[in-house]
């Protein structure tokens, strides 16, 4: 911070990642860079913002679109052209890469960074935990249940669009052995302004079970469950598209998430989670100005404008002809990096889940994985979770030991 500004690390070259390094780089406060480790992204994203900048564009209530631009930025593959001088990194990217890029800043990263994940997804904090060892006891980790927006890249390296924001965002925070000299929630907070708000958690175990990671695998599992394999003519709305019946598996896997929260409540009354909410009051209140019909989680997922045109995963394998794309990370991120770490902390909580259950065991065969045999989650492929299992915590007093 020697010029008095601070030094931000994103991590990342996807929707999310081109959204928040756009919003850090109209800040004057802030010095941004981004570390992307994937293929040629960072060359390319370079290339594309050498002659125009780099644009943001935000999607009004009231309709139109706001657009920002701000000058280029640096952006890197090389973490330690990024990484050595962040006062705060930002992880950006799906759950599935935070191995390689926590392994990536280990070497570089300086005692007192707070890292963030943005979101952090289940397991996050045991994740950080494992990767960087010692080095976590120096560093303060928050993480955030949701991206703050539902955001698409437009142009790839150029722009970017905000198709909605949150009202509030609840984070959790670890805190190292060294003492900040800046509040890290409110730099982040004032990083992406007004909206969402951010709200911290009593600790990591309440936004593990705040996560709404599982809405992608039901619905999948919903939508797909009784396909035969023929391909389709057109690509299905997502969200939008959502059955009565998927809405009703969503209300009951959130029922075991709740169940969950309240056995460990009964079990260690020390441990707060009451941030824990259904899924049905979570969205209205995310969404509340992009929901024309809050009646029912249904409804409310069928109105709500932010997910226009969003549709199914799919492959077009030939003109015209559709496939569900089962290597989406609705499934390869979500499953286990949500579903699975849910499931395990309910089974650590001695909490049955059938619906979770019956959910997973189609999900672990579209994904060739061996993740739950009968009602635990004791396959031989859990090492690829984040469940608490994975990384060797077999009784709840042995993860609450962790918060
Ligand atoms: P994304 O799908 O845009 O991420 C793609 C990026 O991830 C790539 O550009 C690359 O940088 C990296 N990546 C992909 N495969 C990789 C690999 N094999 N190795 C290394 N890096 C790889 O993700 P997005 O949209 O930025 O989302 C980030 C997180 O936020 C995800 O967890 C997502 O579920 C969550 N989220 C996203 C929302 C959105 O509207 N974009 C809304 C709510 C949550």
């Amino acid at each position: 911070m020697a010029d008095g500004r601070l030094k931000v690390c994103i991590c990342g070259g996807g929707n999310g990642a081109h959204a928040l390094a756009g919003l850090a780089a109209a800040h004057a406060q802030f010095e941004s860079r981004v570390l992307t480790l994937y293929q040629d992204e960072a060359s390319r994203w370079r290339k594309m913002m050498a002659d125009d900048g780099f644009v943001i564009s935000i999607k009004k209530p009231e309709g139109g679109n706001d657009q920002i631009r701000v000058r280029p930025f640096h952006v890197t593959a090389d973490a330690s052209e990024a990484v050595p001088v962040a006062d705060v990194i930002i992880i950006v990217v799906p759950a599935f890469t935070h191995h390689q890029y926590l392994t990536a800043i280990k070497p570089h990263v300086k005692r007192g960074a707070v890292i963030i994940g943005l979101p952090g997804q289940p397991g996050f904090e045991l994740q950080c935990l494992s990767v960087l060892q010692e080095k976590a006891g120096h560093c303060t980790i928050l993480s955030y249940e949701s991206l703050p927006w539902a955001t698409r890249i437009a142009e790839f390296g150029k722009k970017v669009r905000h198709l909605g924001t949150k009202d509030a965002l609840l984070g959790s925070i670890v805190k190292g052995d060294t003492t900040l000299s800046f509040d890290p929630v409110a730099t982040l907070q004032s990083l992406l302004g007004g909206k969402p708000q951010l709200r911290l958690a009593s600790n990591f175990l309440e936004t593990n079970l705040m996560t709404k990671a599982y809405v992608h695998p039901v619905m999948m599992h919903a939508k797909y469950k009784d396909w035969h394999g023929e391909p389709l003519t057109e690509r299905p709305l997502f969200y939008q598209g959502l059955t009565k019946e998927g809405a009703s598996e969503l209300v009951a896997i959130s029922d075991e998430v709740m169940a969950t929260a309240h056995a460990i409540s009964r079990i260690r009354p020390d441990v707060k989670l009451e941030n824990v909410e259904h899924l049905e009051p979570w969205i209205i209140r995310s969404y509340n100005h992009t929901i024309k019909d809050p009646t029912s989680l249904h409804m409310a997922m069928a109105t709500n404008s932010a997910y226009d045109g969003l549709l199914d995963p799919m492959i077009e394998i030939a003109p015209g002809r559709w496939m569900p794309d089962f290597n989406h990370r609705y499934l390869q991120e979500d499953v286990p990096f949500g579903l699975a770490v849910l499931k395990g902390i309910a089974e650590l909580a001695g909490v049955s889940t059938p619906v979770s259950d019956r959910v997973l065991k189609w999900c672990q065969q579209q994904m060739g994985l061996d993740l739950i045999v009968g009602s635990q989650l004791k396959g031989k492929d859990i090492y690829l979770t984040r469940s608490p299992q994975a990384f060797g915590y077999l009784t709840l007093n042995e993860l609450l030991a962790e918060l």
